[in-house]
């Protein structure tokens, strides 16, 4: 068989799996929640590997937590081809982000079986941990571990907003595996994706080619101002922790759009203390996510934030602590890899576009360890890290269609 024969997957079949996911964590708005190590997190743990394992995979589950199913090549001591991605969700997050390149490569060692078809080289799915950082921050945990980006005393000491940390969660919820995170060969790695932004919809392209993906940083902010009586305390004697954490949404806003069309800039989580209508608020914890493809303005915009917070928290009378945790410059995907994604687009007649993701993924860690490309798919509207997400069947079986193909391709006959 060859990868430009009439091989497709079974997109309907793919489809039920996806909704039958998506009914684990399901919210009334019709989205997920599936916080990272929580137990709808657990429950989707499981489905996946009683899946994987039906479809003769064996499971392996490493120190971090992640999943890997293999299925065994013809020579079993080449190294894998590996294609992956996460089933963690934001609080309020929709039924694609992540799942969608689970399943796909589970629908691509399903078709594989269907037909009989032994690769070379073994296949192997990564599930990754906590690859939202929504719970745990930061995002990519369990691969940045395995890229060796991470100590893996790092990674179970992170701990949510009620200090129960990843290692204890993976106890809990019986996913604290005992293979060593990473330190083994990958032949190349392949994560299909929802866009999550809008250009391949309004193109009316169902592939997207990623050639890189836009550098992250994140900061955590602590305002320290004074708690005080909302009634007596007089309006120039007040250190209001809010307020100086309201300027500096402002001025975060402001330089991502003096940085357009290409940096993103956003506070997206905000905790204010006491958090009481008649108490001035004495302490105030943000976080800032800062992006953009050339790490030379990244360098820039934080320069500028670190100054303006400075200048607001100064003016204001408040103590400002502010700490970076998490950075990864912009990623450049292998050639190799993203011309096996273009050459399977092209070989199934798919319109196809080059793109750069502005979203951080798991692959972007594993590219440093191994060959990597990913495979980006339509959403419709754009939205993603919403409830309201949304794609076409027809488009998760262009995803996988691509990914089998590219699989393929590397793993050999
Ligand atoms: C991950 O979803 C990220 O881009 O923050
Ligand atoms: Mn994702
Ligand atoms: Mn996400």
């Amino acid at each position: 068989m060859t990868a430009s024969g009439n091989l497709r997957v079974n997109g309907e079949r793919l489809w039920r799996s996806l909704m039958r996911m998506a009914m684990i964590g399901a919210t009334e708005k019709g989205g997920n929640c599936r916080l990272a190590l929580s137990d709808p997190d657990r429950e989707a743990r499981d489905l996946f590997v009683s899946w994987a394992r039906e479809a003769g995979c064996t499971i392996t589950i490493d120190k971090m937590g992640s999943i890997f199913a293999r299925r065994a090549g013809s020579d079993d001591t080449l190294a894998p081809v590996m294609m992956g991605s996460h089933l963690d969700t934001q609080p309020t997050g929709g039924r694609f982000d992540g799942v969608l390149g689970v399943l796909s490569a589970l629908e691509v060692i399903r078709t594989l079986n269907d037909l009989d078809y032994r690769s070379e080289r073994p296949l192997e799915i990564a599930m990754w941990t906590n690859e939202e950082g929504s719970r745990f921050a930061p995002a990519m945990l369990a691969s940045g571990v395995f890229a060796g980006e991470f100590s893996l005393e790092f990674g179970h000491s992170r701990a949510d907003r009620d200090g129960r940390s990843v290692g204890a969660e993976l106890e809990r919820i019986g996913y604290l595996g005992d293979e060593p995170v990473g330190g083994r060969d990958i032949h190349a790695f392949f994560e299909v994706h929802i866009e999550q932004g809008p250009i391949l919809e309004e193109e009316e392209k169902t592939i997207g080619i990623v050639t890189d993906a836009q550098g992250v940083r994140w900061y955590e902010v602590t305002l320290q101002g004074v708690e005080s009586h909302a009634g007596p305390t007089p309006m120039d004697r007040r250190r209001d922790a809010l307020v100086g954490a309201a300027r500096i949404v402002e001025r975060v806003n402001e330089i991502g759009l003096a940085h357009a069309p290409l940096a993103c800039a956003t506070v997206g989580m905000m905790e204010v203390h006491p958090n009481s209508r008649n108490v001035i608020p004495g302490r105030v914890f943000l976080t800032i996510d800062l992006r953009h493809p050339d790490d030379g303005v990244l360098d820039a915009m934080e320069a500028e934030f670190r100054a303006r917070s400075d200048e607001i928290a100064a003016a204001a009378g408040l103590d400002l602590e502010c700490e970076k945790i998490f950075a990864y410059a912009p990623v450049a995907f292998d050639p190799g890899c993203i011309e096996a994604v273009r050459e399977a687009a092209a070989g199934l007649g798919l319109g196809a576009r080059e793109i750069v993701s502005g979203a951080g993924h798991d692959a972007c860690y594993i590219s440093r360890v191994a060959p990597s490309a990913m495979i980006f798919t339509p959403c419709i509207g754009g939205i993603s890290h919403n409830e309201a997400e949304d794609i076409k069947p027809e488009w998760a079986a262009a995803g996988a269609d691509v990914l089998l193909r590219a699989v393929i391709a590397k793993a050999g006959a």
